[in-house]
């Protein structure tokens, strides 16, 4: 056994996006090129000596290959200690409850997320800091930095260590514990959630509920939290064992991607609630019997209910969204006289004002919740918000659904998708609308007219940076929004992202099919992109 350095060159395709690098499985088996990118972060994330790094991920096609290499790397960076979760595993959120747990100097979070997996699919890696959170972008644009100057790296050359027995090891002087990658997370859920409550309705005999897990990794800590600590009928978790391949399925939980949950809950006699998650867990999606959630309701309802939860008993201290999640949020927010921030896409955003504690709750569009319990967004910890919010209230969605839009309004919101378009074109449409901004303000437009158009930039209260070009919008005068801007999270192409937003007060017109609803703002966001006369397409591939 001996330490190598082996000689390298760069890749110039590895500055990390929004959630890390993350590339075709081919990519990353590309000789030296999951080294040079993890020798790059081990040099970018400051004095690693003597320190503990969390590593898991979601189970995906070339996960442990991964770990193996990246335990290697690890003992000759001089880490101390390695906590690992048991073959490998730990969703998103589960890694950020257990470096925090574990006062870590940090995590590696091996995972592409929803997108799909297997030889053919992708694959990803990311580094969250000591607060539980996404490296901030000064940390990954140094990694970036780093992998475009890479001459070498170090590795131990040893055989493979255990991830299948929990239990400590050593490997030279750095130990590596392997731990139940469920215990610590079900712990933090216990501490938050009213348990006995949540078992007293799974157990009443009548409620039903659905959770999907996808094949993907939420399988282990919904049977464990839902099946058996809360008593919910087996079966109740439904495609869940983790497959490295995820079944050959995408396990993003959103209406097209999750068709027979859908379908289960809106069946006459289907279950009360239902309920899925994404690859890495921490996605989530909430139905009712007959009802699909939105992610922007779900985060105002929860707020509307917090008070309900024993963890945030005491109130919210704010509640932030990205900017283009509904505006549903800030109502609450209005009533319960807490602050309201507006962050650009992409998790990370929240972490400052998590930690500043300026915010309890956080919420995307992009199916996204959680709170200040750790610093990633969490599929179960919404699920379990809504199921402790239903013991409580002994009502079903539905109706604290109907309730909240009748107390608050309601914001119509609905998210068209065009993927896999060609970048040029993507581009040349964002071009034309920035060149239109500036003449928009004032403007009649279809009866709506504007009151700003502008490209998002955030100011962050906490570090004072600022971040431009965050997405183009367009607000009228009525509060109604259009908002364009390019997915951060494709791997092909450009996606396209179209987000409409309606308010209605009015009672009598509470409870209208969306899309019918929507249907002026959509013509009128795809007459001022032109979407169809550049990019061809007369529809959008997903809508959410
Ligand atoms: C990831 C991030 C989220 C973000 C989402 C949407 O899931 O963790 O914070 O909202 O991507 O990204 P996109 O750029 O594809 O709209
Ligand atoms: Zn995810």
């Amino acid at each position: 056994m001996s330490i190598s350095n082996i000689t390298t060159q760069p890749f110039n395709d590895q500055r990390p996006g929004t959630s890390g690098l993350r590339k075709r499985v081919r990519v990353f088996q590309q000789k030296h090129y999951l080294e040079n990118f993890v020798q790059a972060m081990f040099d970018a994330i400051g004095d690693t000596q003597n320190q503990t790094l969390v590593i898991g991920g979601d189970g995906r096609f070339y996960n442990e290959t991964a770990i193996q290499t990246i335990v290697k790397m690890a003992v000759v960076n001089g880490f101390k200690r390695l906590i690992i979760g048991q073959n490998g595993l730990l969703s998103t959120p589960a890694a950020s409850c257990v470096i925090r747990k574990y006062q870590a100097f940090g995590g590696v979070i091996l995972s592409a997320s929803h997108n799909p997996a297997g030889q053919d699919g992708d694959f990803g890696i990311k580094f969250n800091i000591r607060n539980g959170g996404p490296a901030p972008e000064s940390i990954t644009e140094a990694i970036f930095q780093l992998s475009q100057k890479i001459t070498s790296y170090r590795i131990f050359d040893c055989d493979d260590i255990s991830l299948s027995e929990i239990g400590t090891q050593h490997l030279q002087d750095m130990q590596i514990d392997i731990i139940d990658p469920v215990a610590d997370y079900a712990e933090l859920m216990a501490d938050i959630f009213d348990f006995p409550a949540i078992r007293a309705l799974l157990c009443n005999g009548r409620f039903q509920m659905r959770f999907d897990a996808m094949h993907a990794i939420t399988g282990p800590y919904a049977k464990e939290i839902l099946e058996k600590r809360l008593g919910a009928e087996i079966g109740t978790v439904i495609n869940g064992i983790p497959q490295a391949d995820f079944a050959g399925g995408h396990p993003d939980p959103n209406l097209t991607y999750a068709p027979e949950l859908v379908a289960e809950l809106f069946a006459e006699n289907g279950p009360d609630f239902g309920a899925a998650s994404d690859g890495d867990g921490d996605r989530n999606m909430i139905l009712g019997h007959g009802i699909f959630v939105t992610p922007s309701d779900s985060l105002a309802i929860l707020a509307a209910n917090a008070e309900l939860i024993p963890a945030y008993q005491e109130g919210l201290k704010g509640i932030a969204r990205s900017m283009p999640t509904s505006q549903a949020a800030d109502r609450v927010a209005k009533a319960l006289n807490i602050q309201m921030h507006e962050t650009p896409t992409g998790w990370k955003f929240f972490g400052n004002l998590l930690d500043a504690n300026m915010a309890t709750l956080c919420g995307e569009e992009s199916f996204g919740t959680g709170s200040n319990h750790i610093r990633e967004k969490d599929g179960l910890w919404a699920v379990l918000f809504w199921l402790n919010i239903l013991a409580v209230r002994q009502q079903s969605v539905s109706e604290i659904v109907r309730q909240h839009w009748q107390k608050y309004g309601r914001n119509y919101y609905t998210r068209h998708d065009y993927e896999e378009i060609p970048t040029d074109k993507a581009n040349q449409l964002i071009d034309r609308l920035q060149k239109q901004l500036p003449q928009l303000a004032g403007q009649e437009l279809n009866g709506y007219k504007v009151d700003y158009a502008d490209n998002f930039s955030y100011h962050d209260p906490v570090d004072n940076s600022i971040s431009e070009n965050q997405g183009i919008r367009i607000g009228f005068t009525d509060g109604c929004r259009i908002i364009f801007r390019l997915s951060g999270t494709g791997t092909q192409g450009a996606t396209l992202r179209v987000y409409i937003e309606a308010i209605e007060d009015n009672p009598d017109q509470l409870f209208e099919d969306t899309q019918t609803r929507l249907k002026d703002l959509i013509d009128l966001a795809n007459g001022l992109a032109g979407i169809q006369s550049i990019t061809g397409r007369a529809a959008p591939t997903v809508i959410t």
